[in-house]
């Protein structure tokens, strides 16, 4: 028998969207439960190095409009204009308000938020009339920034005694009549089943770059509740936008912040060439994240790469490097004190996985898979979208890079999406305390728990042959090889036939551990099932779109292409399968234009 919870709003995650949507729940007086299936300061908001985008102008002159142009022409001009207003906009009230939360921003000697350069933020240039050049727009705690808003954003849960359900790992949404009602949760530690019947339920469960090997996702981004969103009929959108973030750890694909670039770093190839002033003269390393994703690619395809298989560039954060490329405003020089002050994380990490010493020598980085532009739609109150006229379901919000709003369009700018997380976790949870406040409890059905009652017995009771590890190892691969930075018609057919086949093999999955405590041999073998899902619907909605754009690079149709593609993709399940339906881009202010750096 499931242990029944009645709660006005129920929260899914605790990183940045769930935590500030609780947060706004709570001061609203609203009964609210977050449930997460890692403790909440483990939520993988904590990883982000580099900072959160907002112009506040404390460095140089800096206008939100400039933020909202960048993010627009960064996106490749699929993002939703009105979105990226109110992400440009809102950005200053939100870092102001983690100010006042007590969140230790670095600080310039007179006292304000100190900001770095990040890829793709720009200001016009004085010298060169039609050109742009970087600015400081990124609010950073050294390289700790997501770190510190987590911390900050608990804290002020605990202080208003936010309920907390830590290590429940969602099941099911209850979807009945169109409308969401709760979802059913197994609490990890005890094997029992809970159902949460609430009036508004709240996704912000992060990202799925688990469909990729070399990640910088940690292991729990497995992408549970989009997927349980897909089968419950909400549709898809953009997932043909994966971000590959540039500068992964080797092999490893662990994040190395383009803060790094910020700070100063440069990119060389085996010639010792820093090719990036040849591919975007103007922002050169501090180009938007897609291009030199693909830039690296091309230079490796070119024999110009690096490491044991001449599949990697160098990136060097040596003073003297950064000294000689780069004049620091007043003259002033980069010193080996000031770097290990302003990423002490990085540092640490080259030290630690890839054992030298980054203020002596170069190291090795390659393109990893980052994060996703597309998931569940929704509008910019936070609430799921249904299909291409912009329909609302009833008590289901999403937030932060599970959902689409879409403020990113077809690649997103770096420090955008701690700033996205914020601003439309907050949107989100405002909105459901207004909903909450309308609305009276609707039953669920007594059978709510079926569905993954029967999911679990299968796979304990399971006869099958077939290793969880193995198919999702084979998933991995098939990703990274067919639908990676750079994609063509013939390897995605490929990976859709692979994809489709571990999907089959998926049914025949056994597993050893059958007791009901701590069962993560079951809970993984569930996470499989959503992650193929959820690659399958990325390399589907990846060869229907026949055009290139921000992070989606096909070499069988190099151009982007207005025309017919200028359009949001929504993939919506059908038998199994994807049927695909379309919804304008919002256009306010800026019409596309060619995308130079
Ligand atoms: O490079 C970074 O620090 C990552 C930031 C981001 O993804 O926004």
């Amino acid at each position: 028998m499931a242990i029944l919870h009645k709660y006005d709003a129920v929260v899914v995650g605790a990183g940045g969207a769930g935590l500030w949507a609780s947060y706004e729940l709570a001061r609203a007086g609203v009964n609210c439960a977050v449930l997460s299936k890692l403790y909440p300061t483990r939520s993988h908001t904590g990883t982000a190095q580099g900072g959160i985008a907002a112009a506040l102008g404390n460095m140089e002159e800096d206008h939100p409009d400039w933020h909202c142009y960048d993010t627009i022409k960064g996106g490749d001009y699929l993002v939703d204009q009105d979105a990226a207003e109110i992400l440009a906009d809102e950005a200053i009230v939100t870092v102001l308000d983690l100010e006042h939360m007590g969140l230790p921003f670095d600080r310039t000697p007179e006292g304000k938020i100190e900001q770095r350069r990040f890829g793709g933020h720009t200001k016009p240039d004085p010298n060169n009339p039609g050109k742009r050049i970087p600015v400081m727009r990124a609010c950073k705690s050294a390289d700790r920034t997501g770190h510190m808003i987590l911390q900050t954003l608990y804290q002020q849960n605990v202080k208003h005694e936010t309920k907390f359900f830590n290590e429940f790992q969602v099941l099911d949404l209850i979807m009945e009549r169109g409308e969401c009602r709760g979802c059913v949760t197994i609490d990890i530690a005890s094997g029992e089943i809970h159902i949460f019947q609430a009036k508004a339920v709240i996704l912000a469960t992060g990202g799925f770059g688990k469909i990729f090997k070399v990640t910088s996702n940690a292991h729990s981004l497995t992408g549970d509740l989009v997927a349980m969103a897909w089968r419950h009929g909400i549709p898809l959108e953009d997932m043909e936008f994966f971000q590959f973030h540039p500068t992964g750890v080797y092999e490893k694909g662990i994040l190395i912040s383009e803060a790094a670039r910020g700070e100063g770093g440069i990119l060389f190839n085996a010639h010792g060439e820093r090719f990036m002033e040849r591919h975007a003269p103007s922002m050169k390393e501090l180009a938007p994240r897609d291009m030199i994703s693909r830039y690296i690619f091309e230079e490796v395809r070119a024999g110009n790469g690096v490491g044991p298989h001449k599949d990697a560039v160098w990136l060097d954060v040596r003073p003297d490097t950064i000294n000689k490329y780069h004049s620091a405003p007043g003259g002033k020089k980069v010193t080996a004190h000031g770097l290990e002050a302003a990423l002490p994380d990085i540092l640490e990490f080259v030290r630690l996985y890839e054992g030298l010493e980054p203020m002596k020598e170069m190291f090795l980085i390659q393109p990893t898979a980052h994060y996703a532009m597309g998931g569940i739609p929704t509008d910019v109150h936070g609430r799921v979208l249904r299909d291409e006229n912009n329909s609302v379901v009833k008590g289901l919000y999403a937030a932060g890079e599970c959902a689409c709003v879409s403020v990113h369009g077809a690649n997103r700018l770096g420090t955008n999406s701690l700033l996205d997380i914020l601003v439309f976790g907050r949107r989100a949870g405002l909105d459901a305390a207004r909903l909450i406040k309308e609305t009276t409890f609707e039953d669920v059905s007594p059978k709510a728990d079926e569905v993954a009652i029967a999911q679990i017995e299968g796979l304990k009771s399971s006869k099958g042959k077939e290793s969880v590890a193995d198919i999702r190892k084979k998933m991995q691969l098939t990703m990274d090889q067919q639908v990676g930075v750079f994609r063509n018609a013939e390897d995605m057919k490929m990976a859709i036939g692979a994809i489709n086949d571990l999907r089959e093999a998926y049914q025949g999955v056994t597993v050893m551990d059958k007791g009901a405590r701590f069962n993560t041999d079951v809970l993984e073998a569930l996470e499989l099932g959503y992650l193929l899902d959820l690659a399958y619907v990325t390399a589907t909605s990846a060869l229907n779109r026949t055009e290139s754009r921000g992070g989606h690079a096909r070499e069988d149709y190099p151009n982007r292409d207005d025309v017919n593609w200028l359009k949001h993709t929504l993939a919506f399940k059908n038998n199994g399968g994807v049927e695909f339906k379309y919804k304008p881009v919002t256009i306010t202010k800026y019409q596309p234009q060619e995308r130079n750096y």
